[in-house]
């Protein structure tokens, strides 16, 4: 291709299935956006999204909140963090999940990642000693997740709680085993640009019955938590309601009819983002200047985004790499941005984490990072376009060493 260029958004995310447009409206007709009611009959579509992901996930206990933001914070309550405490989490993230922290009074610390841009066991492991913390907040960042197995036994060994941000790999596993069941929490989003698009959304999801119960207090159901059905028994309420605040932070039913028929399409999607993801990145990889991670094969992973390395050029030639290929309708993001764009902010950003972070591996990698949504509408076709585009905005710069 001479002339490469795209025409395609994107950024679109493409139309909600029928079925939820459908469910939406019967929703609106009948006023009952709330999802409690005094005298309320039927299963409200909030209740029903809990049991379906619960079943999905096969997990006991699944609460519907307003965000995955919302869901980490209260997952963060749930398991006792507070005013002052440390909380580990991976330095590839994005503002929400350290926003998670400082909501809940606690304070960030940040693990290195690797050239893979996964967490850096190693350093986990050290900080896990070293911090304080009890608690890790693990980010599948973008997809990429980790050997959990080998996580795992790191947490063990120093007693860490391990909530997971599962905002990026709803329907991703490691091994076969679903992400957001290895921790004592999972947290997942349904905000538009991830893999089930209900604009805004978050499910929480545990075995345990005390954080089910306490996260369902939390959340806000006054004393109407009994029209919870992927709950636990209602003594777990008894212990606990009264000592939790009403935070309201549940999801309405409007929003629970959007999402609830896109779980049963995760694993269709998951096979077209996929293919998209290893035309892609297959293309790409074959570029001099750029370095595709390498994947294990127990990685499980459902890539709606792809992130790449772009090696040997300056801070003002990534600019101008960037600027390239939004002017033929590529857009991409870079995580090595001196100052935030969008929704790309990095450590260095987050001004309010009080603690200074000594993070040189991390802000090394993530210099090179970029970052590139892919829509479900993509056709095959138009991934080879973006590559040629790439490497025609890539073609004047040198051989990286
Ligand atoms: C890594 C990560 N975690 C959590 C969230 C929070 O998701 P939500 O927008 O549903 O609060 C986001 C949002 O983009 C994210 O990128």
């Amino acid at each position: 291709m001479d002339d490469p260029r795209l025409d395609l958004d994107l950024s679109l995310p493409g139309a909600i299935p029928e079925e939820g447009v459908q469910r939406a409206i019967e929703v609106m007709r009948a006023g009952k956006l709330h999802r409690y009611g005094e005298d309320r009959t039927g299963v409200p579509e909030a209740t029903a999204l809990e049991q379906d992901y619960a079943a999905y996930i096969g997990k006991k206990f699944c609460t519907a909140l307003n965000s995955c933001g919302a869901s980490m914070f209260v997952a963060l309550k749930c398991v006792g963090v507070g005013h002052g405490d440390k909380v580990l989490m991976n330095a590839f993230t994005l503002a929400p999940v350290p926003g998670a922290v400082e909501h809940a009074g606690a304070q960030p610390v940040f693990v290195e990642i690797d050239e893979t841009y996964k967490i850096d066991l190693n350093d986990l492991d050290k900080k896990a000693a070293s911090s304080g913390a009890k608690v890790l907040l693990l980010s599948h960042m973008r997809g990429h997740i980790c050997d959990m197995e080998a996580l795992m036994v790191i947490a063990k060994r120093h007693s860490l709680t391990v909530i997971e941000d599962c905002a990026h790999t709803m329907g991703a596993k490691w091994d076969g085993k679903f992400t957001g069941t290895f921790g004592a929490i999972g947290c997942f989003s349904l905000q538009s640009f991830k893999h089930a698009n209900a604009g805004e959304g978050g499910l929480l999801v545990t075995d345990d019955p005390d954080i089910a119960a306490k996260g369902i207090l939390y959340s806000g159901s006054y004393m109407l938590y009994a029209q919870h059905t992927a709950r636990p028994g209602l003594e777990y309420f008894e212990k606990y309601r009264g000592r939790i605040p009403n935070f309201s932070l549940r999801m309405s039913n409007l929003t629970a009819a959007v999402g609830r028929p896109q779980i049963a399409l995760l694993a269709e999607r998951s096979a077209v983002w996929n293919d998209r993801y290893r035309r892609l990145a297959d293309g790409l990889g074959r570029i001099q200047n750029i370095r595709i991670p390498l994947r294990s094969p127990k990685e499980q992973y459902v890539m709606s985004s792809i992130q790449f390395s772009v090696k040997g050029l300056s801070a003002a030639e990534m600019e101008r790499f960037l600027e390239a290929c939004a002017a033929r309708g590529v857009f991409v993001k870079w995580f090595g941005r001196a100052e935030p764009v969008g929704f790309t902010s990095v450590h260095e950003h987050w001004e309010y984490v009080m603690e200074k972070q000594n993070l040189p591996q991390s802000e090394r990698v993530l210099r090179e990072v970029c970052d590139m949504r892919i829509p479900l509408a993509l056709p095959l076709d138009s991934c080879d376009t973006i590559v040629a585009v790439m490497r025609h905005c890539l073609k004047n710069y040198a051989k990286p060493a």
